[in-house]
């Protein structure tokens, strides 16, 4: 191992996923990309996302403890960029860069040209110290048949979702498929490690 070099305590999740947040603030429907976004459980589903206290779109959630969580597909990389460029908190309306729409519920604006999204309703708000870590359920999952593989299910081929390196903070759309998950290690054997 005498090759390996050490970069220290750094932030190195590659890749992370492109997503576009939704909240209502008082000034209407905002939205903010984050990438420091997963799934953390799968019954009932839930995520988690760690974004800066100090952001507009926090005090929106905070209030009223719903948002959104789009996903863009690459054609929406520049919308994405500028909605990360720009705060509510400075009067810009970010809402005007997509069509808004609601589904279940009251305080989760979603973005009609992203092919994906989901209804979240926090559950809990960890205090991470400059960002709060916002826990939520997922309750509602919206897309259009257009979106769908033959097995009923998004299609990532489909979706033409980016993610995010950082720090080079580059964008990057996803590549073929390479395997297929809970199969391609059945039948594994440690000692034929190549
Ligand atoms: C590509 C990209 C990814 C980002 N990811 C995050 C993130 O994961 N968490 C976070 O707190 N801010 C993230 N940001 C920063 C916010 O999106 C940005 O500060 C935004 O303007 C905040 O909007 P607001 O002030 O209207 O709430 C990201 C910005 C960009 C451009």
């Amino acid at each position: 191992m005498s090759d390996k070099i050490d970069l220290g305590p750094q932030g190195f999740v590659y890749p992370m996923p492109m997503t576009l947040v939704g909240a209502d603030l008082e000034s209407g429907p905002s939205f903010m990309p984050i990438a420091w976004i997963n799934r953390i459980q799968f019954n009932p589903p839930r995520i988690a996302a760690g974004m800066n206290a100090a952001h507009a779109t926090n005090a929106g959630i905070r209030e009223h403890g719903e948002f959104s969580v789009c996903t863009p597909s690459v054609d929406l990389i520049a919308a994405t960029d500028w909605c990360g460029l720009v705060s509510a908190a400075r009067g810009v309306d970010k809402s005007a860069a997509f069509t808004v729409w609601r589904g279940a519920l009251e305080h989760a604006p979603l973005i009609a040209e992203c092919p994906l999204a989901l209804e979240c309703r926090v559950s809990q708000v960890v205090d991470l110290g400059s960002h709060e870590l916002f826990v939520a359920d997922i309750v509602g999952t919206w897309t259009e048949e257009r979106f769908l593989g033959a097995d009923g299910k998004p299609d990532i081929s489909k979706l033409q979702p980016f993610v995010l390196t950082m720090p080079d903070n580059r964008s990057w759309a996803v590549g073929e498929q390479v395997g297929k998950a809970w199969s391609d290690g059945r039948g594994f054997e440690p000692d034929a490690r190549a």
